[in-house]
């Protein structure tokens, strides 16, 4: 079957090699939310996780089959090393899905080959037919990827695509696994793949790439000239080590530069048909979304969503704006749905009110969820006058925050000034409702915070990082604080908005804690077993 297509298939990895970022692992609820959301945003494919890899993952990757896995919604896709039980157990995690894609990969580089699998290129040869074979016994769309592509011999990695293909592979992804292509090298191998894999036109190619040397994107955009039709990236650019090219950067690349890329497709250059059927203005949202539940902050000059992305500080650039956008603008913010955030709803708003602009926003909230974001609100609007769209989500994203709930905070209290010994008392209720209360002086507010929570929920830790940003502009405006934490070697992250940033910094901590405790707990019970 001719496997071709005559646009760009996004296939986002947030959930996956996202979520392989040190610190930036989400629990099932967090992932189920961050599904919803790329699916709003309208990725092709999502893949969901490595079932085989935990139980966590396991179930995640069920639930998002089920949940987000319609008809019409987007493919799941499950990775799978090419062995039969982690084939096996992607395929069990996929049945819910109206569609969905086993993603199995194999190492073709001679240094894997020769350090990490002590396999031979022979051994290559022969096991990845076998399996991908293997996939297509519980699913049609089969995903192949020679894992470190970018470093492997071309010669060999024809062959190797040339028999995943034979054995029914529809899309085979080429990874530069650690980031060390350049584009134009990059460019060439796609472009050797088209020319020398036989029965190339049965299958979709695509590319997937580190950013070690920050050239992830770069390289996936001489790709889609040379032939590549699917790209792998995550939002924010998240993922292992320097992270994975960043959604929204190749989405806005081939939307801005749309008649530079036309003529790649056939298309004549004017054509305004978009190249990938993303909802561009969801880009912004989602952007939030994954920040804020995997606590990987974005950095201010990040490209499209950075804070300072659409900012103009240069006297000479801002007359230049004001004169004519298109000045020093190559794109409009709302194109990525960043400027609508009017004043939507004050302390009289009712729930209605509420819920109706939660649906507008894309959050469709269970009955449970919307009343304890209904009070969260109402406990925001008598602090703070106006709320804005951002307030809205900054709320929603607090509440759907499921970590897990052993200690919660219920009293915070500081003093503290330029004569004042700072000091704080907290008291956190534990799983068996009891009540713990302690005080501590630290160095400044937050410190004693810490210091307090620290004498009632023991569990030893190391603060790595520490923010508070505003949500929107203004003096009354929420602070939204995300920490980062550390304990033996793992990273836990925590993120809470409040119009008190002591009390987001208090709540944001003990999800963080919330979140180690639940690993040491799982660890005890792994041992007793
Ligand atoms: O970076 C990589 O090679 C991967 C593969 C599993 C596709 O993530
Ligand atoms: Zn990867």
């Amino acid at each position: 079957m001719n496997q071709q297509t005559d646009r760009i298939i996004i296939f986002d990895t947030t959930l996956r090699d996202g979520e392989q970022s040190p610190g930036a692992t989400l629990n099932v609820d967090e992932k189920l939310a961050i599904a919803r959301s790329l699916a709003r945003l309208g990725v092709d494919v999502i893949e969901a996780g490595f079932p085989y890899a935990s139980p966590g993952d396991f179930i995640a990757v069920q639930k998002i089959a089920e949940a987000i896995g319609s008809e019409n919604g987007p493919t799941i896709c499950g990775l799978a090393r090419a062995t039969r039980q982690d084939i096996a157990k992607a395929a069990e995690a996929l049945k819910p899905a109206a569609k969905s894609r086993i993603h199995t990969f194999l190492a073709t580089s001679d240094i894997h080959l020769e350090y990490k699998l002590k396999k031979t290129r022979q051994d290559i040869l022969s096991i990845v037919p076998e399996m991908v074979a293997y996939a297509k016994t519980f699913v049609n769309d089969v995903e192949f990827s020679p894992e470190d592509a970018g470093r492997s011999d071309p010669e060999f990695l024809y062959q190797v695509l040339e028999r995943a293909i034979a054995a029914g592979a529809t899309t085979v992804n080429i990874p530069d696994t650690v980031g060390y292509t350049t584009p134009a090298e990059f460019g060439a191998l796609i472009r050797g793949i088209k020319e020398n894999v036989p029965n190339i036109d049965q299958a979709i190619i695509s590319v997937h790439g580190h950013n070690d040397l920050g050239l992830a994107v770069a390289n996936f955009l001489e790709a889609v000239k040379n032939g590549a039709r699917q790209l792998e990236c995550t939002i924010n650019g998240i993922g292992e080590r320097a992270g994975n090219a960043a959604l929204e950067e190749l989405v806005m690349a081939l939307h801005v530069r749309r008649s530079y890329f036309n003529p790649f497709f056939g298309r004549p250059a004017e054509s305004t048909e978009p190249l990938t059927q993303i909802n561009t203005k969801e880009i912004y949202k989602t952007s939030r979304m994954v920040s804020n539940l995997t606590g990987m902050m974005v950095q201010p000059n990040k490209a499209i969503v950075g804070a300072n992305a659409f900012a103009h500080q240069s006297g000479i650039h801002q007359d230049g704006v004001l004169k004519h956008k298109l000045t020093y603008e190559i794109m409009d913010a709302e194109s990525i749905g960043l400027t609508n955030n009017q004043i939507v709803l004050g302390k009289l708003s009712g729930r209605n009110a509420f819920q109706s602009r939660l649906k507008e926003l894309g959050f469709d909230l269970g009955e449970t969820d919307l009343n304890k974001a209904f009070l969260r609100f109402k406990d925001v609007a008598d602090k703070k006058k106006e709320i804005t769209d951002w307030d809205l989500e900054a709320i929603v994203n607090d509440e759907i925050q499921n970590a897990p709930e052993v200690f919660c905070l219920e009293l915070v209290q500081v003093s503290c000034g330029d004569h004042a010994r700072p000091t704080a008392t907290v008291i956190v209720r534990n799983a068996n409702g009891e009540e713990l209360m302690d005080a501590a002086i630290g160095t400044g507010p937050v410190d004693a915070v810490y210091k307090a929570i620290n004498r009632v929920v023991d569990v030893p830790n190391q603060l790595i990082e520490f923010s508070v940003k505003s949500v929107t502009g203004g003096i009354d405006a929420m602070g939204e604080v995300t920490i980062r934490i550390k304990h033996e070697d793992r990273i836990y992250s925590g993120h809470a908005a409040n119009t008190d940033i002591i009390v987001a910094s208090a709540k944001a901590y003990l999800i963080a804690l919330n979140r180690l405790y639940a690993v040491l707990q799982q660890k005890e019970q792994e041992a007793m077993v």
